[in-house]
């Protein structure tokens, strides 16, 4: 007997396919007016472009982009350019496509390291990061065998930078802003940042990942968001996902830096094999044509003008829930310059307002120092606001009075299941178990 996806007879498509859809219906819709958690929703029109590259490059393997697909390579130098242009990298820039901001932001840190080394920087090597910056980077530090140095939650902007400067010594590499970091939406000041790297001779990623394809199009749209690009000396590289606010199918993400050279730290030319050169840009082996084809023909279907337009409608709608929300004496954290921000109410538990406006339907999530709700908005989100606001009124207010009670829940961005093999029989307890 096998047990899991495998079974002994397969199944016709169409039974498959009832399967699947009832499957998928005990999944969170993934957009609508009200899914707030990250959801790069930019109107039916793009997922419809976006899908149906991705289905028709499905099976074409991005690793033989430079040999058996070239459509596949001319996407990458395309899209390449494209992000050259956008973030104002000098000539002489160069840039790897990856699966996501996590291989992006490994690579960033293994350059970082592989550089300093090859400079003849010695002993373990580290990077001084925000309180805000993405785990991933203490993933890439505990692969490439670094340490981080992460800043403690600093009461202002002030207090966190002296914090990273003091962190800086001798055998750090890497010094990281966000442009937005995910747990607030206010980019780090990357122009004091690079400053400050510049001063002590040690590099600067900007993580990027999340509004790297929002800030551009604002700032032509006269928001005058913060610098956080090419155009700021000292900046080394920048990642990108595209798969965030390129609004393509999961699975693709650039890193760009200002020196080509650096390309050299992150490839992999293997010639010592029966089967010939393997060269890879980066971690990756095999990868998702699809996910390239999908970025590339968003770009090509929104162009520069479609971009701005469905970065305008977000801001609109991001800045009526904001009025809404402030209506209702909610203070706003920070200065929110993306898409996403995040409220509190004064003397109320946030944490379980995040909870009871889930448990409604409205899904969103939250943050702990300091507690708040956290919206994302996208395009699903038009002309929801006051509803939005009318619900948190009516919680809070029940909140209050003691009508809603119960334990304010942790936040949880993702979390791990190991699956173990059970012991035969054990499995088939379980399930009559429950
Ligand atoms: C600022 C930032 N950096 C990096 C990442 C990691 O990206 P991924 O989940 O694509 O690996 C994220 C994901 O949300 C992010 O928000």
């Amino acid at each position: 007997m096998l047990g899991g996806a495998l079974g002994e007879a397969g199944q016709s498509l169409p039974e498959l396919e009832e399967t699947l859809k009832k499957a998928k219906a005990r999944n969170l819709a993934w957009y609508g007016p009200r899914m707030f958690r990250p959801s790069y929703f930019a109107g039916t029109d793009v997922l419809d472009v976006a899908t149906k590259a991705f289905n028709l490059f499905a099976s074409e393997n991005w690793l033989y982009g430079r040999t058996s697909y070239p459509a596949l390579g001319e996407f990458e130098d395309d899209v390449l350019d494209t992000l050259y242009d956008l973030f104002h990298a000098p000539a002489g820039a160069a840039g790897i496509l990856t699966s996501g901001g996590t291989e992006s932001l490994i690579e960033a840190v293994h350059i970082a390291r592989d550089k300093a080394r090859a400079e003849g920087k010695s002993g373990r090597l580290n990077i001084v990061i925000p309180n805000t910056a993405h785990p991933a980077l203490d993933k890439a530090t505990h692969l490439l065998d670094m340490d981080v140095r992460r800043a403690p939650p600093q009461e202002t902007q002030e207090a966190e930078l002296d914090w990273l400067m003091r962190a800086l010594d001798e055998n750090t590499v890497l010094l990281v802003g966000s442009a937005p970091p995910y747990p607030f939406g206010e980019v780090d000041p990357i122009d004091r940042l690079a400053k400050l790297a510049k001063a002590h001779s040690v590099r600067l990623h900007v993580d990027a990942c999340l509004g790297g394809m929002i800030l551009p199009f604002a700032e032509m749209l006269g928001r005058q968001p913060p610098l956080f690009d090419f155009r700021i000396d000292g900046v080394s590289s920048l990642s990108v996902d595209l798969h965030k606010f390129g609004y393509s199918a999961k699975g693709i993400s650039a890193l760009i830096f200002r020196e080509a050279d650096d390309a050299t730290f992150t490839r992999t030319v293997f010639t010592d094999w029966p089967s010939g050169m393997y060269g890879t840009p980066s971690i990756s082996g095999t990868r998702p044509g699809g996910a390239l084809a999908s970025a590339w023909a968003v770009m090509r279907y929104l162009g520069r003008d479609g971009f701005m337009e469905r970065t305008r409608k977000i801001y609109e709608i991001r800045d009526e829930f904001i009025e809404r929300l402030r209506a209702l004496d909610a203070s706003i954290i920070g200065r929110p310059d993306c898409y996403h921000f995040n409220f509190a109410l004064a003397g109320l538990d946030n944490l379980l307002l995040a909870a009871e406006l889930s448990k409604e339907g409205w899904i969103v999530s939250s943050t702990e120092k300091p507690a708040a709700v956290q919206l994302m908005i996208t395009a699903a989100h038009e002309g929801v606001a006051q509803s939005f606001a009318n619900i948190v009124g009516n919680i809070a207010m029940d909140i209050r009075k003691g009508k809603r009670t119960g334990g304010s829940e942790s936040s949880v961005y993702s979390k791990v299941v190991v699956r173990q093999r059970l012991a035969r029989g054990s499995e088939a307890r379980r399930t009559a178990g429950t």
